[in-house]
């Protein structure tokens, strides 16, 4: 079996020149030896391609796992130790938080292992392989076949690719699109769901500086936690129990798999030194076109970004006057904000770097392309009529979808948590077999407390209110959900009253109410709450969408299948990289300071001098704990200082990053941990669409101040001490 893919990674390897650049490009690991190893050993790698990804021995991809299904971490230790940032963290903490026991406030460390906490909806997935199963996927698709036939032909080969390689061990297949289509990628995963809080610090500094810094240079945010892999007694994946112990080398060998924890360099780094950076980049859009842009600038974006400065205010008003709320709240109001401020940056530097142009002048040049041959006109004369035309139908109904979406189905708490709730009902309500019966019901309360440990129904009510009160403004009212006419009808049109009403006697916006429904549930009530017909509304207009723009959908894959594959075709020199989608990558760069404006320099680290330099007694974002004031005023950096005796916090290097890659590794040279990038910067936002090889960096935490926040500030010196250290 093991022989196979040698002699397949063999043959493509040789068959086929290649040129890349540093910086710019999340590439496939399974690709390094024949696309990137050359090229990363000129630009100062120690480490040959087999060390970083191999199905034969372990190597550094086995240190690299997916965190939670939205964040990378690393293993750190012999113990099944993991580094991730704060920010990926930010729900585990919360969930472990209480007026008491403050823990995003104060941070959280555990000092022996009995301490560590566990959550429940953690895991960690470790990719064992990844497969070119392209040919088999395409096996029976043409170009003759309609889009439908197509999607049909190629769902199925992919079910049948995943029972059978299901079949292994009990891993995790998946298999995923790349190039729009064009090509596909088989991968096995091996998932652990024992997965415990070892530390985090304060947000004073996992989040220092806020939604102000955030996704800005210069930064000093210590954005990292811990978390510990926990399995059964004989190294197996298991859910938590208390028999479960820490995952180690030993373990997992003895399971025959690998293991890899990244050795900790103290040296930190230099100007122009290499690094890379490993995990799992969520979404780019690196070839959207022209149109696209247009839809994302005009409509899109500040459709979001509007609707978002409601949500944001509404939040912080009632966090800001409730204690409880602001635990509450927290990770809401985090997640909204981060996606806020990225599409206020994303729609700045589209503007500024005129991305609308480029692609503008790519498609032109795709147009020539695509006349220089009846063959070329054939395959790809149509490619970019249909792109246009998709877009120009969804920019009627663009706007709409997105107030459904942004207020619909996540503006507030009760739309979806009804739907879901409301589905455990019915199904309780048609089992007949009381064991069964019991054990819905029980499923139901968790999962109802689990709702409501993380609501306000005043916060959700006025959400409802002004938010509906804006779709109804704002969106033509053919894209209206069909309650809007309930609410016209029954309450003239007033969201406020219907909200009133509403929230003051559901049973789905109150946890006692709730309890009592389900106890005796009852269909004819159930239907004629206004939180149900309100959710259920929401949601038929959502599913809805997908046969709406049905036609769009299908030209815009079409279009943009085409235009990858002629793209490739017509550059066969330039090596072009997939999407990112959520798929283990590597990117490689140099550290390096820039040029974010002219006549403006900024460096390419920052100290913990610098931190000092923000400090604002008491505000919600600048505040600084105590003790850190006092380490500063010693200078009591020890073995974590850089040679001038400064103490880094943050580091940039122009590697290509993005949302998914929060947590991953940021490793020298030598394959040692120097940092983990938790952030890109606010010049080049517009990065996931178009890469700006002089602007865009990742924004990192240097490893140094991890471990001197972990043994100076916490005294945590046992993870330390599980550490290899290198000096
Ligand atoms: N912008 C970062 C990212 O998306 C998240 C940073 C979280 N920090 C914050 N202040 N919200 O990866």
């Amino acid at each position: 079996m093991l022989k196979k893919f040698l002699v397949v990674a063999l043959a493509i390897f040789m068959a086929i020149p290649t040129i890349v650049k540093a910086d710019e490009g999340m590439w496939l690991p399974m690709f390094i030896k024949r696309l990137n190893e050359v090229d990363m050993q000129a630009a100062g790698l120690q480490l040959t391609a087999e060390e970083l990804y191999s199905i034969n021995q372990s190597s550094l991809k086995d240190a690299i796992a997916v965190f939670g299904g939205f964040c990378t971490a690393e293993v750190i230790s012999a113990e099944g130790l993991l580094l991730t940032n704060h920010h990926c963290a930010y729900d585990a903490i919360q969930s472990h938080s209480s007026l008491e026991n403050d823990y995003l406030t104060d941070g959280f460390w555990a000092m022996n292992r009995t301490d560590e906490l566990a959550n429940p909806d953690l895991y960690v997935d470790f990719l064992i392989r990844m497969e070119d199963v392209t040919d088999r996927v395409l096996k029976e698709v043409s170009d003759e076949l309609s889009e439908a036939d197509r999607k049909k032909a190629i769902q199925e080969a992919i079910n049948s690719i995943k029972n059978e390689a299901g079949e292994e061990n009990d891993y995790i297949v998946q298999v995923k699109s790349f190039y729009e289509g064009n090509e596909f990628y088989m991968f096995l995963y091996e998932r652990f769901q024992d997965i415990r809080l070892v530390g985090a610090p304060p947000s004073s500094v996992g989040k220092y500086g806020g939604d102000t810094d955030n996704w800005m240079w210069p930064r000093h945010t210590g954005d990292f936690s811990m978390f510990r892999i926990y399995c059964a007694p004989d190294g197996t994946p298991a859910t938590y129990t208390e028999e479960n112990v820490p995952l180690t080398k030993e373990l997992r060998e003895k399971n025959n798999a690998f293991y890899h924890h990244l050795p900790i360099s103290l040296e930190g780094v230099s100007n122009e030194d290499f690094t890379m950076v490993w995990g799992y980049p969520g979404s780019t859009d690196r070839y959207l076109t022209s149109w696209g842009v247009r839809q994302l600038l005009d409509i899109k974006a500040p459709t979001i970004v509007d609707i978002r400065d409601l949500k944001l205010n509404i939040m912080k008003k009632h966090m800001d006057a409730n204690p409880k709320v602001r635990i509450q709240y927290a990770s809401k109001h985090a997640r909204t904000a981060n996606y806020w401020k990225y599409f206020i940056g994303q729609s700045k530097g589209l503007k500024r770097l005129g991305v609308y142009e480029k692609k503008q002048d790519i498609e032109a040049e795709f147009e020539v392309f695509a006349n220089t041959s009846e063959e070329h006109q054939s395959k790809y004369g149509e490619a970019l009529g249909l792109i246009e035309e998709a877009y120009s139908e969804t920019n009627e109904t663009e706007k709409g979808a997105t107030f459904l979406s942004e207020v619909g189905v996540r503006g507030t708490d009760v739309v979806l948590f009804t739907y879901r709730a409301n589905h455990m009902i019915t199904k309780l309500m048609g089992t007949e077999d009381a064991e069964a019966k019991l054990a819905l019901l029980d499923e139901l309360k968790s999962f109802a407390e689990a709702h409501f440990k993380n609501y306000n129904a005043a916060l959700d009510e006025e959400q409802f209110a002004r938010l509906f009160a804006k779709y109804q403004a704002e969106v033509t009212p053919a894209q209206h959900p069909s309650f809007f006419a309930y609410v016209d009808k029954k309450f003239k049109g007033d969201f406020q009253k219907y909200a009133a009403k509403m929230y003051a006697k559901s049973f789905f916006t109150d946890e006692d109410r709730f309890n009592a429904f389900i106890t005796s549930p009852n269909a004819k009530k159930l239907a004629k709450y206004l939180a149900y017909i309100a959710s259920n509304s929401v949601i038929q207009s959502y599913f809805g969408l997908g046969s709406l723009n049905a036609e769009a959908t299908e030209k815009l894959a079409t279009g943009n299948r085409l235009f990858v594959d002629g793209l490739r075709k017509m550059n066969p020199e330039k090596t072009y990289y997939p999407n990112a989608n959520f798929s283990m990558r590597t990117t490689y760069g140099t550290v390096g300071d820039y040029i974010p404006a002219d006549a403006v320099h900024y460096d390419y680290e920052t100290t913990l001098d610098g931190l000092m330099e923000k400090f604002v007694p008491g505000d919600h974002e600048f505040d600084l704990p105590e003790r850190l004031i006092d380490l500063h005023k010693a200078q009591d950096y020890g073995p974590y200082a850089d040679e001038n005796g400064d103490l880094i916090v943050n580091f940039i290097h122009n590697t290509d990053i993005t949302g998914g890659n929060s947590g991953s590794p940021v490793i020298n040279a030598k394959g040692h941990l120097i940092g983990t990038a938790f952030d890109g910067n606010w010049e080049a936002m517009s990065g996931d669409i178009a890469f700006e090889s002089e602007l865009q960096r990742t924004i990192s935490c240097d490893i140094r101040y991890v471990l001197f926040i972990v043994d100076k500030y916490a005294g945590a010196t046992h993870l330390i001490e599980e550490m290899d250290l290198v000096y």
